[in-house]
């Protein structure tokens, strides 16, 4: 699938909310994260409120399970701005099944959503079920993972993602000094077309670094076959992507660093570098490094809240900010204006094999200990007594 976004001149709207009522919603089925880092809050109820009845929904929201703390931000966000609309809103969790999905798009039919905000667990299979949506006539947006070869899709809403890995990238380039330093990669879930664009945006920075001969991969030879090519085809990431993906599960992330640490000579556990896709997995993969190389320098993503404190402790570099709040509640006045019949605020355009499909799209900051505490904690988006060590 290609990526093609076109800028358009933002137009803002400031929509009014005054009160969204925030269902109850639940999760079954098993999640997709599991093993190594436990998940923070998982034994929090995933909705809270109003229950509603059939037909009083206005908008459905499924998100694709409670085992990663990014997605419980995305819910814990989703209460704050659904609060004050007249409209009423439905959480599900999908509990990283794909048919737990589509009968969550199904029950939220059934109780007459007009919008369905759903971040898909798996994307191709996802396809199905805005399939259901959209035959019901209910506007579909896509939440931060797109749904690929669809008509269905109305909107998109997302972070920069391409730039989620340039990111991380740039960071590792940055730590690094003179040549020969061991690179670890690692990916996301081949079945999440962001963990594409993750790796495309990190290949864009890393492949330069890669052939000056600053960095040398040590866990993918799909990788080093392909480290001369400054651009990859979707085949080719797929290559490599299936060497060293964590299907962003926690344990395999956890098992692929501990089965490579055994393969590599002493030489390569020296000071190395990790490209980790996202913070559940750098949390992982950091343990397993801690007690195998001499010092590691390692990415991360979502600015969780033990990645923030693994990040105070010195045992992660650096993770990408990804506000929360702006996507929740760009999602959310997407809803508002479908509902209110109003002009749709769309910034960009994802093709998505299928079609061009209008999006908004929100920047990302990288953080490490040196910002950390003004962008996370002085813009209120944690409290400091979340956190040890902060002084
Ligand atoms: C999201 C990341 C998240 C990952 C695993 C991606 O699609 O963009 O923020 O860490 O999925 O859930």
């Amino acid at each position: 699938m290609k990526r093609k976004v076109i800028l358009t001149i933002a137009s803002v709207l400031l929509l009014g909310f005054s009160a969204f009522i925030f269902a109850g919603c639940d999760e079954s089925g098993s999640g997709g994260g599991g093993g190594g880092a436990p998940a923070a809050n998982n034994n929090q109820g995933a909705g809270a409120g109003t229950s509603t009845g059939s037909g009083s929904v206005n908008v459905g929201i499924v998100l694709p399970t409670k085992e990663e703390p990014r997605w419980l931000q995305d819910e814990a966000k989703f209460k704050e701005v659904i609060g004050t609309t007249e409209y009423t809103a439905e959480v599900m969790f999908s509990g990283g099944r794909s048919d737990t999905e589509k009968q969550n798009v199904e029950v939220l039919v059934g109780k007459g959503i007009d919008v369905l905000i759903i971040c898909p667990h798996d994307a191709t299979a996802a396809a199905a079920a805005v399939d259901v949506a959209k035959k019901a006539g209910v506007t579909v947006i896509a939440y931060d993972r797109l749904v690929p070869e669809t008509d269905a899709l109305d909107y998109y809403v997302t972070f920069d993602s391409v730039s989620v890995g340039e990111a991380q990238a740039q960071y590792l380039v940055d730590q690094a000094t003179g040549t020969g330093n061991p690179l670890y990669l690692y990916a996301g879930a081949a079945s999440d077309n962001n963990a594409f664009l993750f790796f495309e945006g990190s290949w864009n920075v890393l492949q330069p670094k890669i052939a000056d001969g600053t960095f040398v991969i040590k866990n993918s030879s799909e990788a080093v076959n392909l480290q001369d090519k400054a651009q990859l085809s979707r085949e080719e990431m797929s290559k490599i992507i299936g060497q060293i993906s964590t299907n962003w599960d926690f344990g395999i992330a956890k098992t692929l660093a501990e089965a490579n640490m055994t393969a590599v000579s002493a030489e390569d556990k020296g000071h190395v570098f990790a490209l980790a896709p996202n913070d559940g997995t750098a949390r992982a993969i950091a343990d397993t490094f801690a007690v195998n190389v001499d010092s590691y320098v390692i990415t991360g993503q979502d600015s969780e809240i033990e990645s923030v404190q693994y990040i105070i402790d010195g045992k992660q570099s650096m993770t990408v900010f990804k506000d929360t709040r702006s996507l929740a509640s760009d999602a959310m006045n997407m809803a508002v204006s479908v509902l209110k019949g109003e002009a749709v605020d769309a910034t960009a355009s994802y093709n998505n094999g299928m079609m061009d499909v209008p999006a908004k799209q929100s920047p990302i900051i990288s953080v490490d200990i040196n910002n950390l505490v003004s962008v996370l904690i002085d813009s209120g988006y944690f409290s400091a007594d979340l956190f040890t060590g902060l002084n």
